[in-house]
């Protein structure tokens, strides 16, 4: 959530906090979390947006992301290897201004977590898309290799979105 500057906060103060949810917090979150991250670095904001991932199953908790996904990001120049699976839970509801999820499961599940005074914004990761064909980011988890290279392209095209609607909609952030 946004923090009034003050004399006591130190310089580095996060305005804007993003959390990209998905089932297992290994494949499709954590490939999010890694290109949205890089994008942030890149356009100069890393003192202003945070960002993070976990999932809203619990059976690879601490995990390092899935081999193939790891794979894939690697093979487009991410180094994925230091993150770590968690569960998402309703403090992260009292942290993050974004909570965007992969598909409509984890979407419904997130919204009966949801407490009624959160303010943020929840809704699908592909709302910020500038493709029409997919309007959730299909879970690869069981499928093959090409699952995971749509997995990365959607999410790439989603965080150019992202970023584009946070620098129009919340300037005044960014200007740290
Ligand atoms: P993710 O993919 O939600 O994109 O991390 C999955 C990972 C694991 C499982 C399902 C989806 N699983 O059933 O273990």
């Amino acid at each position: 959530m946004t923090q009034q500057m003050n004399r006591q906060m130190p310089q580095q103060v996060t305005a804007i906090s993003v959390l990209f949810v998905c089932l297992g917090n290994i494949c499709r979150s954590p490939t999010a979390h890694g290109v949205f991250a890089r994008l942030v670095e890149n356009s100069g904001y890393s003192k202003s947006i945070l960002v993070d991932s976990a999932g809203t199953g619990d059976w690879h908790l601490d995990h390092a992301p899935d081999q193939r996904t790891a794979q894939v990001a690697a093979s487009k120049g991410y180094d994925l290897s230091d993150l770590r699976a968690r569960l998402v839970t309703s403090a992260d509801f009292a942290q993050f201004d974004y909570i965007l999820a992969m598909d409509n499961a984890n979407l419904k599940d997130l919204r009966a977590m949801q407490p009624a005074d959160y303010q943020g914004h929840l809704g699908l990761f592909l709302d910020f898309s500038s493709q029409s064909e997919y309007l959730e980011v299909p879970d690869p988890y069981y499928g093959g290799d090409e699952g995971f290279e749509l997995v990365f392209g959607l999410v790439e095209d989603a965080s150019a979105g992202l970023l584009q609607h946070i620098e129009l909609h919340r300037p005044e952030v960014l200007r740290f």
